[in-house]
């Protein structure tokens, strides 16, 4: 049965401050939580839109010693950039906070302190891995290994990214230092565990429970299913780091409290830091402690184990203590997939993909919006392409949304002097189009309902898609002459469209909604009218609109050129630092697993629309192979035929730019960045192995 609420509390999940937000990031939680949370404004909801920078754990201060530099100066280079990044983004927080404040690190201990004096958290003594040469136990990101559930390798101590399994770092096969490469040892250490078995049972109702209610999403509930069925653990939620929330119990002054267990509460704290800048110090609770509050959490798939388990089971904990503050669990968890760039996985390391601050710098947030929300990877791993997202840009936003707006109000302008003509007779036409503007706010209403952006939007469209039909076959260009009532009629109907599209569009796109709202020169803002008011004509006749405006440009091919080239050189600097500043030791065997082999280049050629790349054929004695290099500013294809290249003959298949690469060239770069490949000294058969 579904609940009537009174509040939507909206939480995006906390992006560390390590590093900046990529497109990535924007389709896994950000977006859809933005859609979402704009709709429930327009529908006059309370909403609370809360988010904030997750600034501890061991990925601030991995990216702290791998920059040379401290956890603080990192997070306070990343908390203003990425906050900057989602505003121009168009991201419409209620609050932007950071888990590094005071007021955090109080609410953190509160629930810390309480749990210990009801013995929730309890002391355990437990073989953890230490590092003898770092002289340190190595806490979550420090260590990494093959993950014993799905074997991918550098999964990490508490988390493994391929298979989203929270881990307990003993668990990892052949475990190394991430600082030093060695193998580290199993030492004894104390901790406080929170004995996330306990609330098995309960947890597994609850969800069922939202589920009934809410419909979650099948992604989410099979993961849940998945660590239901291993059964949970406890789970330690102290770590002997420094940088963090220091434990509050005596005896662990030391120890900081494990990121998750405060990153989640970082929630709250944002909550409550929005109440204190409104003058209001309580009303956080009006959102966190009420019964009929729908809270909403979006997240990342990789963040769904502590949205669904962990966050609730810390919330049931505190909850059976105080009978007078009684939190609310997430309604529902709408955790997306991962999104992939131009065909590869986002990876910081190897540096692909793009920033959001990098990405606008070329082109308008709206466009990028856009472009993503019709992708969203809702239920399973989509991708991001220029080329489609100049497609999307320009034969969607612009030529049909764009294209039906600008005809409407030219017409208007110069037909009707500026001025909405008046409505007439209906035709059938006329009939038609109506009702459908009428049930458009429900049909993508119960789509944004639903977490089902994609469907919403596409709805959203087939209005502007109709739209842009009645009008061609309305004819208004003759019939401006020949029956000029007729004439009206359609641009009467066709500008309470164009208001209705503002409305639901405006999730989406907002920045243009807002200005197609400021041509309409209405006196009210879409705030005021809201969502459901999208299905009525409200735009009164005689009313003067404005001359139109270019709402959206196309894009050029030259500009995808342009951003692809900035890509390709950023990401081979940002790869070249990385691995100067990682290099660490490796067994012989860890070597052994690279099967090099030597290539005879069979031909070459120029990739179209690349500057960088060369499509090579090698013929690797057994097999010929396809691989795509990063080589062209440095070999002409002709140069290539006949060398005797190296070839990493075992690396994973990936595509680049749509074309399949089974294979990399060894080269060698200068500081200058000029590159030169590695050939062999004499003629050797293709297909022998280098060593
Ligand atoms: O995966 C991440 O980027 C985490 N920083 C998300 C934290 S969400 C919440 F718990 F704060
Ligand atoms: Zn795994």
């Amino acid at each position: 049965m579904k609940k009537e609420f009174k509040r939507v509390l909206i939480t995006a999940a906390l992006p560390y401050a390590n590093g900046y937000i990529h497109l990535g990031h924007l389709a896994g939680a950000y977006l859809p939580a933005d859609i979402y949370a704009r709709y429930q404004r327009l529908k006059k909801r309370d909403v609370l839109f809360i988010c904030g920078s997750d600034e501890h754990g061991v990925a601030i201060t991995v990216s702290a010693e791998r920059e040379k530099t401290t956890p603080q100066a990192i997070i306070d280079r990343y908390h203003p950039a990425n906050k900057e990044a989602f505003e121009q983004f168009g991201m419409s927080f209620d609050n932007y906070s950071r888990t590094s404040l005071p007021l955090h690190h109080e609410t953190t201990r509160e629930f810390f302190a309480d749990f210990y004096k009801r013995n929730i958290v309890i002391e355990k003594k437990e073989q953890q891995l230490y590092c003898e040469r770092d002289a340190m136990f190595l806490a979550d990101r420090y260590v990494e290994g093959t993950c014993p559930k799905c074997k991918s390798i550098q999964a990490r101590g508490d988390q493994c990214e391929s298979c989203g399994s929270w881990l307990s770092q003993i668990e990892l096969i052949d475990p190394k230092c991430k600082i030093c490469g060695s193998r580290p040892v199993i030492r004894e250490t104390t901790h406080l565990y929170f004995p996330l078995g306990r609330y098995q049972q309960r947890l597994e109702k609850y969800i069922r429970e939202r589920h009934e209610r809410d419909g979650w999403k099948e992604n989410v509930l099979r993961y849940n299913e998945s660590w239901f069925k291993e059964g949970l653990q406890d789970r330690a939620v102290t770590r002997d780091l420094t940088w963090g929330v220091p434990v509050p119990v005596k005896g662990f002054e030391t120890k900081v409290v494990y990121v998750w267990f405060d990153a989640v509460l970082g929630y709250i704290s944002s909550t409550k830091e929005w109440a204190l800048k409104n003058k209001t110090p309580e009303a956080w609770r009006e959102y966190w402690q009420r019964d009929d509050t729908k809270y909403v959490a979006f997240i990342g798939k990789d963040n769904v184990v502590f949205h669904c388990i962990v966050f609730p089971a810390m919330l049931m904990a505190w909850n059976d203590g105080h009978p007078d503050e009684q939190y609310v669990l997430p309604e529902n968890v709408p955790a997306n997939e991962f999104l992939n760039f131009e065909g590869q996985k986002f990876s910081k390391s190897r540096g692909w993909g793009i920033d959001v601050r990098d990405f606008l710098r070329f082109f308008p947030a709206d466009t990028l919006r856009y472009a993503l929300a019709v992708n969203l990877p809702e239920k399973s791993d989509s991708d991001f392409y220029l080329r489609d997202f100049q497609a999307r840009v320009n034969n969607e936003l612009a030529d049909i949304l764009g294209n039906f707006i600008n005809r409407t109000l030219a017409f208007i302008e110069k037909n009707f002097n500026g001025k909405v003509p008046p409505r007439g007779d209906l035709n059938d036409l006329d009939i038609q189009i109506l009702e459908y503007m009428k049930q458009a706010p429900t049909r993508v209403g119960n789509y944004y309902e639903q977490y089902r952006f994609r469907e919403g939007l596409a709805e959203a469209m087939n209005l502007a898609r109709v739209a842009n039909k009645y009008f061609n076959d309305s004819e208004p260009w003759k019939t401006a002459k020949a029956d000029k009532a007729r004439c009206a009629t359609t641009l009467n109907i066709s500008t309470q469209v164009v208001r209705a599209l503002a409305i639901l569009m405006e999730p989406v796109i907002p920045h243009t909604s807002h200005r197609i709202w400021s041509l309409l020169n209405l006196q009210t803002t879409i705030y005021d009218d809201g969502w459901d008011s999208a299905g009525e004509e409200r735009v009164p006749v005689n009313h003067l609109v404005k001359s139109p405006e270019i709402l959206i440009s196309k894009i050029e091919d030259s500009q995808i050129k342009q951003i692809l080239n900035f890509i390709e050189s950023g990401s081979e600097t940002s790869t070249l630092t990385t691995i100067a500043m990682q290099t660490h030791t490796i067994t012989i065997d860890d070597f052994k697993k690279i099967d090099l082999r030597v290539g005879k280049v069979l031909s070459a050629e120029r990739l179209p629309k690349s500057e960088k790349l060369l499509k090579v054929l090698v013929d690797l004695g057994v097999e010929q192979r396809q691989l795509i290099a990063g080589i062209a500013q440095y070999y002409t294809p002709d140069q290539l035929v006949g060398k005797s290249v190296v070839v990493v003959a075992n690396l994973k298949p990936t595509k680049l730019m749509g074309h399949e690469s089974r294979g990399m060239l060894l080269a060698a770069t200068d500081h200058d960045g000029t590159l030169a490949l590695v050939t062999l000294e004499r003629d050797i058969t293709p297909g022998s192995s280098v060593k």
